[in-house]
């Protein structure tokens, strides 16, 4: 069934700014559906006579907004890291923890070690609970494997999700996430690794390339190599920039007019008229920044910059090992300063920019009918009621999903 017609919407976020708002909400809505995509949007007294024989499903006045885009995980990957967690709630740092062999090298070594099955039943249970929960589309990073024979697992790994759920899969390689230890007296050799085998081998499996420029990881001259060979074949520049430090990162991502910069809790005003020339989203993590009891995000200062803000999970074993949205969502609003308007448009259509998906994040006529049918009257129950799981019906591409 991937015709129908959704009627009695209470409230209805469209992300069309035509509608008015940042939202463009709607009230006492009806949405046509055909062939999975959105066919006509307006009030429910106007439906024109062509959609109103369509299969009907009435929403009883609650709220329907767009699927969540979570458009920054690193969702494939073995083991947990719950002993660092609770080493860092101790006091130890996750820097320190990073420099002393734990932190993204132990996550390799367990991922290395897991084998295809154990990490496909592994991520498919994760993103079923992000589907429940009402993310439609996920971006999965690579970057615990480190060498050609698993960051290529890795990456099968996160384009197989979407043959076992009704969920979209955009595959990013982040093979230069940190040196990994049999290169430790030779990063010039894994930088060219990175380039010359493992870029051109990923080409045909992912969408976009990143880095993780920062202390301790990569640095700009590294990145800007790497990304520059990345362009070289089709795969759109994205950087892990200025999370620990001052790291350039952010310098980089305008320099090179990167799809997305992500994290960015250290910035200076260069940074952001940088950012905002290249037309750069930022992606922030609040969840990131809870778990490591930090600063949050400066989402207040870059929106109001005019810089296009998403928010996204960063769903890794380390620094937020989340899944909900509707967390995320919630946490933007109560500590990085995001309105409950700018952090729902930021988990949607926000997400939806950060990955350059033209037809997500919004319920105009062409869009992908990926829809969120709330248990509330309005989005502002998200942010309003966290912890509580607000997503009655998900609707993936003009159909229900049983989650
Ligand atoms: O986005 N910063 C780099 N990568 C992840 C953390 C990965 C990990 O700790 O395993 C992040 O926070
Ligand atoms: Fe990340």
């Amino acid at each position: 069934m991937t015709d129908l017609l959704l009627t009695g919407i209470g409230e209805l976020v469209t992300n069309d700014p035509s509608k008015g708002g940042l939202l463009g909400l709607l009230h006492d809505a009806a949405v046509a559906v055909k062939g999975g995509r959105i066919a006509w949007v307006g009030a429910e007294s106007e439906v024109p006579a062509e959609f109103r024989e369509l299969p009907e499903l009435d929403c009883g006045g609650r709220a329907v907004t767009p699927g969540f885009v979570d458009c920054h995980t690193h969702l494939v990957f073995g083991g947990d890291r719950a002993d660092e967690f609770a080493r860092r709630l101790r006091g130890e740092s996750y820097e320190k923890i990073m420099a002393t062999g734990g932190g993204i090298q132990n996550t390799v070594e367990a991922t290395r070690a897991a084998g295809r099955s154990s990490l496909l039943n592994d991520t498919v249970r994760r993103a079923k609970r992000m589907l429940g929960a009402g993310t439609t589309t996920v971006e999965i990073k690579s970057g615990y494997g480190l060498d050609l024979e698993h960051e290529l697992l890795m990456l099968g790994v996160a384009t197989s999700v979407a043959d076992h759920l009704a969920i979209d899969v955009v595959p990013t390689f982040l093979g230069a996430h940190v040196v990994p230890s049999e290169y430790e007296n030779d990063r010039a050799g894994y930088v060219q690794l990175v380039i010359e085998v493992m870029i051109p081998a990923a080409a045909g499996h992912a969408r976009f390339c990143d880095v993780f420029c920062d202390v301790g990881a990569f640095s700009v001259d590294e990145a800007r190599r790497i990304l520059s060979a990345a362009q070289e074949h089709g795969l759109g520049p994205r950087l892990h920039a200025n999370q620990l430090g001052h790291s350039g990162g952010a310098q980089l991502a305008a320099e090179i007019g990167a799809v997305s910069a992500d994290h960015l809790d250290h910035l200076v005003d260069g940074d952001i008229a940088g950012l905002r020339d290249a037309g750069t989203v930022a992606v922030l993590f609040p969840t990131v920044s809870l778990s490591l009891q930090i600063d949050p995000p400066p989402a207040r200062r870059l929106w109001d910059a005019g810089i296009p803000v998403a928010i996204a999970t960063d769903c890794n074993p380390g620094t937020s090992y989340v899944e909900n949205m509707q967390l995320v969502i919630a946490i933007a609003t109560l500590t990085a300063g995001l309105t409950p308007e700018e952090a729902t448009w930021a988990a949607t259509r926000g997400g939806a920019r950060a990955l350059q998906l033209g037809d997500k994040g919004h319920v105009t006529p062409g869009a992908a009918a990926d829809l969120l049918m709330l248990e509330a009257d309005s989005y502002l129950a998200i942010p309003y009621r966290p912890g509580t799981d607000l997503v009655r019906m998900v609707i993936k591409d003009g159909v229900p999903v049983a989650t």
